[in-house]
This record gives structure tokens, C-alpha cells and sequence, in this order.
């Protein structure tokens, strides 16, 4: 896969701004965790990175909602944005800006956007009939419907006819453009699979779509007619926009576009895909901006291997699975066990298993066991070896001097699954490598020397997994060099990184001998199973 980035030294990256109906919910969870994963990676490479995420709050469906709470829209809004931010501290993720499309400075960005592809004449009024699915705020297909007129995606769920004036985007008049930017920018939409599913509706020919609603209150007026509001969706992907002001300053878009612009790249689920690689791109070109770096749509995930869902009664409840594991287990979890970019599941058995396997066993058990050692051989101090003179051939380092290359190109990627192999295949052999060589058979021997390189090689090892899944698992990461004499601090978003120490730190032999070692703690506690979170 190619490298979806420009070469400048900032980036951009942002999440879907996540509607407002509800308290956040797993799969918000999922594309959140992923991003602040490859903002902490870029951020350690030594870029300067914006990461943006926020919420969605205007629309039919937000309207009803607050309603049927007896709350007005803001009021719900405040209420639930709370609730999002709380989970976002909770599973340690370091957004820079959080957008709200209920800003103040939002509704001057979303017009001056709407006035220039106005006057690029890409506008205009007709007649809007056929079925609309609140929930999904969209005009739906017939042939799309289940029987008795439901929504395939919120099954629970009947569309409902309408027939009503609207404004319309002229999507029809950028299909060729589309066409042509897809084939000389292959690397914009990701991973492969939605591409060519874009590929395939964008060919089928392009239709306009509406963009703006009658008797729909809450929502932006269009600037040309105020018995409309703006279409949710028209007003939403221009909160990534507004996001990129700096705090105190004018609400336009030539500030708004002056520093970040273009975004990186747009995490999403693959439901909004059509959104963010159809629609958005067609909306940019009529306003004459540059396209954005890519957008890469991850899988959806199931529980038990059943699709998710409140009428199923199989939810699963980010806060509870927090409080429950802690922050770094579900990020790894769900990073580790499901390819990104396709489906995956969770279910509570495997999530034990896995994190009892990896992190507890291979991981924890190591650097205790190791520690332990050192404490007793070598008075808790790294073992004085030169870490450049260890044979290239030795067994751990072979693999540690191109894992820092490897990884970097697996998150680069958004391979975290193939991150997590790659230096689990390390951990491993560091485990197999002890198990062979015996340091406290080599100790009573009287072998210091060779006792000193194999502490010191495992030591050196369990430092460049720390390193290498810090922005997975940022505490445990933390623990481990903690532990192993240093005071880092990979939560510190007030560091500044560089690409000098990033380059040093992912070579095999950065481990300072003779640096006193912390205490043997273990770094993650075995889970049990007990009550099963819903
Ligand atoms: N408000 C729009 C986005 C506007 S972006 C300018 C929206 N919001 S949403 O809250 O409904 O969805 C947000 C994200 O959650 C989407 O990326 C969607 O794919 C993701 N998920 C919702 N359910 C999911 C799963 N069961 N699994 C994984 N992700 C899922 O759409």
C-alpha cells in the first residue's frame, strides 16, 4: 500500500464528527482509538499533527431525539457532547480540537463554503420525492428497502415518503473529474476493497443530490433562502474545516485553510464512505479547494459474531469494558485483533485470551522475569555491555535492528494488526531465547559476560516493543520504561519529538548500560473472566 501522507511536517488526521443521538457507543470507540494511535505515531516521528475529532449535532434525527426527551436540541447536545468527552479522556485519546457543528464560528465557515459553490452555479432548486430515512438522513433507493418500507441499516426503522422543494448539488456535472482524480490519486481512497466499491457507484453514473431540508428547525438557514436549513451533511464535512481555526481567530475560510489544509486523512467506517469519498471531494472541487490527502474505511464490528444493535439487545458499552480492562486492553484488543479496514468481532473470551497471551504472559512475564535477574546479578543496574558490539547475527538482535523500519511502515499503513505481530514476534523469541540459554544456569557457572549480553539483549528488546507499541498502548509502554530506568512519559502530548530521536530510538542498542532499574512490578495484571460487560 502506498504512503497516503504529503512530505510536509505536519498532519492532519480526523474522525467522523459522530452524531449526537446517543451516548458514544463501541464502533465511535473503534475509529477514535485508531486515530489517536496514528496521531501519537506521527507525533513521535517528530511531526507537528492536529488530530480532530467531534460531533455531528444538527438534523431531523437530533431534533426528534431531544424532543422525545422533552429537552431542546442544545440542551440534549450539551448533555451528550459531555459524555463523549468523558470516554475520550477515559480510553487516553489526545484529540487537538474537538468540532461542534453548533459552533458559533461554524456557521459563518458552512456559509461562506455554500456562497462559493453557489456561485459557481452548482446550485439550485427542484422537486425532491421518494423515501428518507431519518436516521441515516438520507433519500434511499426503493430497491434499497426491506419489505414494509424499513431501512436496511436501521432495520428497526421505516423510511418515510416525502415530496417537498429542496436544493440540489450538481454531483452529476464532477463525475469525470471524480473519474479522473481516482486514477491519478489511486492511494486517496483505502484500503483497496472500498475503492473499487466507490469505483463501481461512481462509474454507474452520478446523480445530484439535495442540500437542504424543509421544516426542519435545527440546522443552519441557507443564506439564499431561509424557509430551508442545510442538509446535515453539507454542514458536518465542513466542521473538519472549521476545526483547523486557531481558537481566536476569524471565522473564515482562507484562515481556516491557511495551516492544515489539506487534511491527511479521514478516518471513517465504511457506512459514510460514499460521504467522504464521493460527495466531499465533488463539493471541494466546485468550491475550488485541494483535496485532502485520503480517507480510509475500516470495517464494522460485530459482538459474538451478531450484528450490533440496541433492538438486538447486544450492545457493548465502551465505558463499561473500560472501567472494567482499562484503557490500553481495549485499544489493543481492537487494534491487534481486527485487520483494519475489514469486519472484525468482539467477544469477551478472546478479548481475555488474547490480552493474557500478549501482554500479560509474553510481554509482562519477560521484562519481570528479566528485571528480577538483573536486580540479583547485576545490582539493578543494565548490564555493562556495548549494545553496537553484539554479533548482527545474535538471535535478538537480527530481528530488533529492521523491526523500527518495519512497524513505522505498518502504521503507516494502518496495519496496527501487523504492528502488534511484528514485535510480538520479537517478544517471543526473546522469551525462547532465555528459555535456551539459561542465565541462571550461565550464572553459577561464573559466565558474567555471557549472563550480560543476555539480560542485556532481552532488556534492549522489551525496550523497542515498549517503544514501538506506545502508541497502542501508551501506560503499559510507559510502565516498561519506567521500569527499565528511564523517565519518559509517552502520554506527554508537550513533548516534542523529532525524527533524530524517533530514528534512535527505533535502533536496536539505545539502551544505556549501567542505567539503574526501576522496581520488578508486573505491567499488566491477568484478567479473569468474570460477568460478562453488555
Ligand atoms: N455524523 C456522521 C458523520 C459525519 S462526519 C462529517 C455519522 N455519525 S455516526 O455517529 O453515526 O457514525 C460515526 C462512525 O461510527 C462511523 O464511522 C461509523 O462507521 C461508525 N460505526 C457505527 N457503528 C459501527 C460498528 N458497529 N462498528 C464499527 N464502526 C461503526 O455517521
Amino acid at each position: 500500500m502506498k504512503n497516503i501522507y504529503t512530505n510536509t511536517n505536519t498532519f492532519a488526521i480526523t474522525t467522523p464528527l459522530y452524531y449526537v443521538n446517543d451516548l458514544p457507543h463501541i464502533g465511535s470507540a473503534y475509529t477514535t482509538i485508531a486515530a489517536d494511535t496514528v496521531a501519537r505515531f506521527q507525533r513521535l516521528q517528530g511531526k507537528s499533527v492536529l488530530m480532530i475529532t467531534g460531533t455531528d449535532e444538527h438534523g431531523q434525527k437530533i431534533q426528534r431525539t431531544a424532543q422525545n426527551k422533552g429537552r431542546s436540541p442544545k440542551e440534549h447536545c450539551d448533555s451528550v457532547v459531555t459524555g463523549f468527552e468523558s470516554l475520550w479522556q477515559q480510553l487516553n485519546i489526545q484529540y487537538d480540537r474537538f468540532s461542534r457543528t453548533t459552533a458559533s464560528n461554524h456557521e459563518k465557515i458552512v456559509k461562506e463554503f455554500f456562497r462559493r459553490v453557489w456561485d459557481r452555479g452548482d446550485i439550485y432548486l427542484s422537486q425532491q420525492q421518494g423515501w428518507y430515512c431519518v436516521s441515516c438522513e438520507e433519500f434511499k433507493e426503493e430497491r434499497e428497502l426491506l419489505e414494509d418500507k424499513y431501512c436496511a441499516i436501521h432495520t428497526n426503522q421505516k423510511v418515510e415518503w416525502r415530496d417537498e422543494q429542496n436544493y440540489f448539488f450538481r454531483l452529476s456535472r464532477y463525475q469525470e473529474q471524480l473519474q479522473a482524480f481516482y486514477q491519478e490519486r489511486p492511494e486517496f481512497i483505502q484500503p483497496e476493497s472500498r475503492r473499487n466499491e466507490v469505483l463501481s457507484f461512481v462509474n454507474q453514473g452520478l446523480q445530484d443530490f439535495s442540500i437542504s431540508r424543509v421544516n426542519v428547525d435545527w440546522g443552519f438557514q441557507l443564506p439564499i433562502d431561509p424557509n430551508h436549513t442545510i442538509y446535515v451533511w453539507f454542514d458536518a464535512l465542513l466542521g473538519y474545516v472549521t476545526a483547523l481555526l486557531d481558537p481566536d481567530s476569524e471565522p473564515t475560510l482562507e484562515n481556516a485553510l491557511s495551516k492544515w489544509w489539506p487534511i491527511n486523512l479521514h478516518l471513517i467506517g465504511k457506512d459514510i464512505l460514499r460521504f467522504h469519498a464521493v460527495y466531499w471531494p465533488a463539493m471541494l472541487m466546485s468550491a475550488d479547494l485541494p483535496m485532502p490527502g485520503g480517507v480510509f474505511g475500516h470495517g464494522f464490528l460485530t459482538k459474538d459474531g451478531k450484528k450490533m444493535g440496541k433492538s438486538l439487545g447486544n450492545t457493548l458499552d465502551p465505558f463499561e469494558l473500560i472501567q472494567k480492562y482499562g484503557s490500553d486492553a481495549v485499544r489493543y484488543y481492537f487494534l491487534k485483533e481486527i485487520e483494519f479496514g475489514v469486519d472484525g468481532d468482539f467477544s469477551e473470551t478472546r478479548f481475555i485470551n488474547v490480552l493474557n497471551a500478549d501482554l500479560a504472559n509474553d510481554l509482562g512475564n519477560l521484562l519481570n522475569r528479566t528485571l528480577k535477574m538483573a536486580h540479583k546479578y547485576f545490582n539493578g543496574q543494565i548490564p555493562n555491555i556495548n549494545g553496537e558490539e553484539v554479533e548482527v547475527t545474535h538471535p535478538l538482535k537480527t530481528i530488533g535492528i529492521s523491526l523500527g523500519e518495519e512497524v513505522s511502515q505498518a502504521y503507516t499503513s494502518l496495519a496496527f494488526s501487523k504492528v502488534c505481530e511484528a514485535v510480538l514476534v520479537l517478544v517471543r523469541t526473546c522469551n525462547k531465547y532465555i528459555d535456551e540459554t539459561a542465565p541462571w544456569s550461565l550464572y553459577k557457572q561464573g559466565q558474567l559476560e555471557a549472563v550480560a549480553e543476555v539480560l542485556y539483549s532481552v532488556l534492549e528488546s522489551v525496550r523497542l516493543a515498549a517503544y514501538l507499541l506506545s502508541p497502542i498502548i501508551p501506560n503499559i509502554s510507559n510502565a516498561i520504561y519506567q521500569q527499565l530506568g528511564f523517565s519518559n512519559d509517552f502520554n506527554n502530548k508537550s513533548v516534542i519529538y523529532s525524527s533524530e530521536t524517533f530514528a534512535k530510538q527505533i535502533s536496536w542498542g539505545a539502551l544505556p548500560v549501567n542505567q539503574i532499574l526501576g522496581k520488578p512490578q508486573p505491567v499488566f495484571q491477568r484478567l479473569e473472566l468474570t460477568e460478562t460487560v453488555a
